[in-house]
This record gives structure tokens, sequence and C-alpha cells, in this order.
């Protein structure tokens, strides 16, 4: 075998408090997609930035091509040809996409004038190239996170990149957008470039993988070829027992009054549309719909985000005032937001901070905040969901993708809601915490509470929900109920391709 582009060899790598890498050895080839799979927290973002330059290994050895390089940074990497596309998206957002692609290699008239054409053309050859139709001009804010994606891809490829490595690329995807991006990765891998490829979705890397990576607390777990590649396996060497994700909660559940009511809510997004349904304590509903459809939005007015142009939303019979968070999380509701940088965590906070801040009205006696009662909340949501953490007092930005999520979750779980809204709330989190968390949704309904499920994710869909609402262009297209639950019935009312 030749000599692979990029190879790790017996890497650690310490961070105060955890060993996040132990000799952990892999190797990347041209023409080939390598998975690299792992719980949260395993070390695989930490691997892939030792590659790259980020952070320096305190052992081991990185070869390009066969010889021993040191990586004294990210510049250095990119000059040897590999290209990073980070968890957390990093293009300049008041850049346009030609800016962003050439950012640093700008074409200049003698060195010195931007050359704006060049600029334009070049930029415009690179999205050829990812098959994205967009114009260069236009600013990277005003688009989707697939479409950046893709400008992330083009950026890689104008640096004439020869190994890419996307962590986690498709968490935001929608399917569509994701199909589009394995399209691409084939293309790459037929370009002779290597590509490495995070994901928590098993069945995109049976899809797409020719190798798969694993590793397991910082340390090699095992590695599968081609035709090993199954999602029992991985599982396997990833969480080290087997895991049943099938496991669906009883047929009939037991469900009480009317928690949370919604009655002719209307939207921003969608003013023309009045939304009314209801869920009942005990019950778990999910709301399924493509990306666009509407339900981020219902979500944001129902929790008081945002105001509603119209309708009510009661708990318990009462009528929440509109577009107050704060009467909404006194009246029991509570919503785990979708964007977790934004609206979900603050990444200076420790741990512990944000998982009081929501309750913090109730551990406060005369201005001061009980703090045994809050390091005793943060322990137990932190063995609830089993967050993986130096300690609660980390800052919630040292944390991995995956573990931040559960920070978020954990702290709307706290308040013990009695109306919880989740939007997207398993995104980019392993297959053992997702089960965790299947699980505590599940015990928060049996206790009683309704809970209302946004999720892209049509399986988990089907795993948790009693029932699903389906939402196309901002209104109700159907439901499903238990007995009718399959991807297709969901599907078809998402789509509008379903005629009653
Ligand atoms: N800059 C940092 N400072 C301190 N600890 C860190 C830092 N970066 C990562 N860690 C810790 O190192 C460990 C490995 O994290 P890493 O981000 O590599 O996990 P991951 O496998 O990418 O997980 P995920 O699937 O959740 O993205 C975690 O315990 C994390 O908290
Ligand atoms: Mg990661």
């Amino acid at each position: 075998m030749s000599a692979p582009l990029l190879e790790a060899v017996a890497l650690w790598k310490r961070f105060p408090g955890v060993q996040a890498l132990a000799e952990v050895s892999a190797r990347f080839g041209a023409g080939e997609v390598v998975a690299v799979m792992g719980e949260n927290g395993a070390g695989k973002s930490t691997l892939m930035k030792v590659l790259a330059g980020v952070h320096a290994p305190d052992a081991g050895e990185i070869r390009w091509e066969g010889r021993a390089v040191r990586m004294a940074g990210v510049a250095q990497a990119e000059a040897l040809g590999i290209a990073f596309i980070h968890q957390e998206l990093n293009l300049c957002e008041n850049l346009s996409v030609a800016e962003n692609i050439m950012l640093g290699r700008e074409p200049r008239w003698g060195g010195c004038w931007l050359d704006r054409r060049a600029l334009r053309e070049r930029a415009r050859g690179a999205l050829e190239r990812v098959g994205l139709a967009v114009a260069p001009e236009v600013l990277v804010e005003s688009l989707s996170i697939g479409q950046r994606q893709m400008v992330e891809i083009a950026r890689a490829l104008a640096r004439e990149a020869r190994l890419v490595i996307m962590d986690e690329p498709t968490s935001s995807l929608t399917s569509g957008e994701a199909e589009r991006l394995f399209g691409v990765v084939g293309e790459l891998k037929a370009q002779g470039l290597g590509v490495v490829f995070i994901s928590h979705r098993l069945r995109e890397v049976e899809a797409v993988a020719d190798r798969v990576v694993v590793l397991k607390d910082g340390r090699n777990s095992g590695s599968l070829r081609r035709g090993e590649i199954g999602a029992e396996r991985m599982v396997q060497l990833m969480v080290g027992r087997d895991l049943d994700p099938a496991r669906r909660r009883p047929w009939e559940v037991a469900t009480g009054a009317v928690r949370l009511e919604v009655a002719g809510l209307r939207t921003r997004a969608w003013p023309g549309q009045a939304v009314s349904f209801a869920v009942r304590a005990g019950e778990i509903v999910g709301l399924a719909g493509l990306v666009g459809a509407g339900r981020s939005e219902l979500a944001r007015v129902v929790a008081g985000v945002d105001r509603a142009v119209g309708g009510a939303v009661r708990v318990d019979g009462v009528a929440l005032p509109p577009g107050r968070v704060g009467a909404a999380v006194a009246a029991g509701l509570a919503l785990a937001p979708e964007d977790r940088k934004e609206q979900g965590i603050f990444l200076e906070m420790s741990i512990l901070e944000n998982l009081a801040l929501p309750g913090l009205g109730r551990m406060q006696r005369g201005g001061f905040v009980r703090s045994g009662q809050v390091a005793a909340l943060g322990a137990r949501m932190r063995d609830l969901l089993g967050i993986r953490a130096a300690g609660l007092e980390q800052a919630a930005g040292l944390l991995s993708g995956g573990n931040q999520q559960k920070v978020v979750l954990a702290k709307w779980l706290a308040l013990g809601p009695k109306v919880l809204v989740l939007d997207e709330p398993t995104r980019g989190v392993d297959v053992g915490a997702k089960a965790e968390i299947y699980r505590v949704v599940e015990e928060l309904a049996a206790g009683g509470a309704a809970v209302l499920m946004i999720s892209s994710d049509l399986e988990e869909v089907l795993r948790l929900s009693d029932r699903v609402l389906v939402m196309h262009e901002g209104r109700l297209a159907g439901e499903v109920g238990r007995a009718a639950l399959s991807e297709e019935a969901v599907m078809a009312l998402a789509t509008g391709t379903f005629c009653p």
C-alpha cells in the first residue's frame, strides 16, 4: 500500500482535566472517504484539530505523504493541502460568497488592488464544482446552512486542498441537502481527494464511507473496512455494548387532560395560516415537516419567544400573555431551541451556571443564590444525561458539540416543565446519548408532562411520538396516529403529495 496522504501516529493530547487523545493512530488516503466515529467527547474533533494544526499534540507524530511534519499552525496545514471544515461553520457572514471562498488569497492587480472580476470568476469556478447555484456577490448571511456548507467546500477546492476534513457536516442539513453533499463527496473522491467525514448518523456512514475509524474515550477502539461497515458493529465499537434503538413506548399511552392548547395561532412567517392542536398530559407529539414548513417559528411563538400575529396558547386552560418567555416559563412551558449557539447556551459561562439559569428564581433566597442547591441540581443533570466534562465549573464553550446539546436540554429538564417543546433535541448527539435522551423525555411524559417535539430525523420522530402532526407551508397538513405511523405516511403529508 502506498503511503497515505495524512497519518496520525500515536498522538496524545491533554486538556485540563481530560485526556482528549491517548495514543491515537489513523491513516487517511487519497481517493477514499474515511469516517471517524465515536461518542460525544470521544476526541473526534480534537484529533482533527491536531491534524489540521489548530492544537499542537503533546506527543506523537503527524506524517504527510509519509514524511513527519510539525504542524506549526493552521496556515501550514492549509499550505500542505488540508482543508478543515469545522463542526461550527466558520464563514464571515457579512462578506460575500466570493470573498469567503477567496479569503486570504484574493487576486490582486500588481499585488495591491483587489481584482474583483478575477475574484468573482475564480469563486464561480469553485461554486460550479460543488454544484451550488448562488451568485458570488450574495452575502453569506442570506444563505441556508446547507448552502454555507457548500461554500466551505468550495473554499477548500479553491485552495487546491487534497484532503478535506468535514466535522459533522450533515448535522444541520435537510435530507435533500445531505444527499447533495454526498454527491459532492463522491466527486471529490473520484478526483482523487481524500475526505474525512465525521457523523453520528449510522446510515450516512454506511452510505459514504470506505473505511471507519472509531474512537472511544480518546483511544482507538477499532476500525472497519468497506465490507464490515454496519450499524451494529459501529455501535459496538463506539458504545461497547448493544443498543436497541427500535424500542418504543408501550402502544397504549395513558393520556390525561389537555395540557397544551394551541388555538388559531398565526406566526409572522405564515400569517395567513391559523394552526390549532392540543397535547394531553402524558403525550409525546411529533411535529414533522420539511425545513421551512414553519415548525420552528410555531415553536417560538408557542413558547413566547416571538409574538403571535393572532391566536392563543393555553397551558392547563390558562392563556399565556403573548410574546413573553418569562410568563411561559412561569406557567411551566419550556422550549429547548434548535440553534444552541445562538439561543440555547452561554459559551463563556460554566455548565453549572447554564443549568441553573432558568430556575434561578427558585434557588434564591434574599438575593443570594443557594449554591448547594445549584450544585446538587448540576450533579443530578450530569448523571441523568451523561454530560461528559472535566467538571461542572468548566466553561460550556469547551465542551464537545454533543455535550453542549445535552446541557441545553438539561437546563430545561431541570425545571420539571409541564409542557416541554423540543426543537431538534438530538442534533449532534451520539447514539448512546440519544437513547438516554429518549428515556428522559419518555419519563417526563410518563410523569404527566405534555411534550411537543420537532425533529428532522424521521427515525427519531417515529421512535418517540405517540402521534405526529405534519406541517406543510405553514399549515397543519394532517395528523398520523400511532397505528398508521410510517416514514411514507409522514413524508406524503410533509411534501404535500397526499390527497385525502
Ligand atoms: N479547548 C478545550 N479545552 C478543554 N477541553 C477541551 C477542549 N476541546 C475539547 N475538550 C475536551 O476534550 C474532549 C474531547 O472533545 P472533542 O470535541 O474532541 O469530542 P468529539 O468526539 O468531537 O465529540 P462530539 O461528538 O460531541 O463533537 C471532551 O471531553 C472535551 O470537553
Ligand atoms: Mg466534535
